[in-house]
C-alpha cells in the first residue's frame, strides 16, 4: 500500500494556504486512489517539535496543539482511518533525527531556501546572525536542523507520499536525498517519498502582497484567510485585496499577481480548473462583482468545516482521546523502523 506521511506546525491557526496546499488533500488521501485501487496508510502529525524552531509560550503551544487536531478533524482527517498524533509524543522523531544528523553534510542544510530566508529576514547578513549570540533573538541549531527531523518524520513510517504545499519541495528532495544516503551507507531500509501537491492552489498568496506567500507569521490578519473567520471577515479581508487597475477576470500570475490568486482560490474552492474558472467569471467586469463571487465561494466552502470545529472544541476530550490513540498506534510502527535502523547502523 501507499505510506501517507504529513505533518502541520501548531504555530497559529490553519489558513486557505494551509487547506488548499495540504489539508484537502489529506483527507482524499485516505480513499483507495482512484486510478489504480490502491489503499493508504495515514499518518499526520502535529509537528510541536519544529514548532519550537523558534520561540513560543507554552500555554500557547499547547493550547494551539488542540486546536489544530480539531481544525485537522473538521477538515476531514478521520481518525478510523488515519493515525493523527502529536509529533513529541512519539520519542523516535528526535533519535532518527540523531542519527541523520551524523550522516548528513552540514552543506545540505546552508542550501535550504527557509533557513537562507530566516537569516535574511533579520535584516542582517549571514555572517552576523550566525554570530548573534543573543538568547531571544538569534537563530537556533534547531531551526538550521529542522529539515533533517523532517526527514526524520516522513522516513519513521517509511512514508511514500507526502501531500504538501510548494513551499515544501526542497524539504522534500533532501528527504529523498537523506534515505538514499542512508540506504548506501548501511542497508536499504528507507523508501524515497514523493511530494503530492495539489495542481492549482499549490502555493497561495498574500492578500496583501501577492509576490509572497500566505503565512501563519506575517503580522497582518488581512494577509490571510483563517480557517475559522467569519463570512464578515472573510468578505471584508477579501474586498481588502490587493489587485490592479486592469478591467475583467484573467488568469495571469507574472503581469497581475492579485487577480490570478483570487482567481486560483476561487477555482479550488470550486473544485474546477482554473481555465473554468475564467470562463464562468467572463462576463464580470468589475473587481467588486468578481470579489464578492469569490468570498461567497470561501464562505459556502468553509461553513462546514467551521460548524464541525464548533462541535469538536466543545468536545475536548473526543480530541485528546483521539491523539493518545494515535501516538499509541505510531510508536509500535517508529519502534519497529529504529529496531532495523540501530540494527544498521551497528548500535545494536
Ligand atoms: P506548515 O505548518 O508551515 O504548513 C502546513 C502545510 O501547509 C502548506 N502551506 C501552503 N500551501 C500553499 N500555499 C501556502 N501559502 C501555504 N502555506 C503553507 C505547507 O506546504 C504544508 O504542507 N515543515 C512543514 C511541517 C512538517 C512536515 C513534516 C510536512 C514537519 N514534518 C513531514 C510534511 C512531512 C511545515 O512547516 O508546514
Amino acid at each position: 500500500p501507499r505510506i501517507v506521511f504529513s505533518g502541520i506546525q501548531p504555530t497559529g491557526t490553519p489558513h486557505l494556504g494551509n487547506y488548499l496546499g495540504a489539508l484537502a488533500n489529506w483527507a482524499r488521501l485516505q480513499d483507495p486512489d482512484v486510478v489504480t485501487g490502491t489503499s493508504s496508510i495515514n499518518y499526520y502529525s502535529i509537528v510541536d517539535l519544529h514548532a519550537i524552531t523558534m520561540p513560543q509560550n507554552p500555554a500557547t503551544l499547547r493550547q494551539a496543539k488542540l486546536d489544530v487536531a480539531a481544525t485537522l478533524l473538521a477538515c476531514g482527517v478521520d481518525p478510523k482511518r488515519s493515525v493523527l498524533f502529536e509529533q513529541s509524543r512519539v520519542r523516535s522523531h528526535t533519535e532518527l533525527a540523531w542519527i541523520f544528523n551524523c550522516i548528513t553534510p552540514v552543506g545540505w542544510l546552508g542550501r535550504m531556501t527557509q533557513w537562507k530566508a530566516k537569516m535574511e529576514g533579520k535584516g542582517m547578513g549571514h555572517a552576523q546572525v550566525l554570530a548573534d549570540e543573543s538568547l531571544t533573538t538569534g537563530l537556533k541549531m534547531g531551526l538550521f536542523d529542522y529539515p533533517v527531523l523532517q526527514a526524520a518524520d516522513i522516513l519513521l513510517y517509511k512514508g511514500t507520499h507526502v501531500p504538501v504545499g510548494e513551499d515544501q519541495m526542497q524539504h522534500l528532495e533532501l528527504a529523498r536525498d537523506i534515505a538514499g544516503l542512508f540506504n548506501k551507507t548501511f542497508t536499504n531500509v528507507f523508501p524515497k517519498p514523493t511530494a503530492i501537491v495539489p495542481p492549482a492552489a499549490k502555493r497561495v498568496m498574500s492578500l496583501r502582497d501577492p509576490s509572497g506567500k500566505m503565512s501563519k507569521s506575517d503580522p497582518s490578519d488581512f494577509s490571510r484567510l483563517n480557517l475559522v473567520d467569519t463570512p464578515q471577515l472573510i468578505q471584508a479581508k477579501i474586498a481588502k485585496a490587493t489587485t490592479d487597475g486592469i478591467r475583467g477576470v484573467s488568469f495571469d500570475p507574472v503581469h497581475r499577481p492579485g487577480m490570478s490568486n483570487l482567481v486560483s482560490i476561487y477555482a479550488a474552492m470550486r473544485d474546477i480548473e482554473i481555465d473554468e474558472a475564467v470562463k464562468e467569471c467572463a462576463d464580470i467586469t468589475s473587481t467588486k462583482d468578481f470579489k464578492n463571487r469569490v468570498s461567497d465561494a470561501i464562505i459556502v466552502k468553509l461553513q462546514p468545516i467551521q460548524s464541525e470545529l464548533v462541535r469538536l472544541q466543545a468536545d475536548e476530550g473526543y480530541v485528546r482521546k483521539v491523539l493518545d490513540d494515535g501516538a499509541e498506534k505510531a510508536e509500535q510502527v517508529a519502534n519497529k523502523t529504529m529496531e532495523e535502523v540501530y540494527k544498521a547502523v551497528g548500535l545494536r
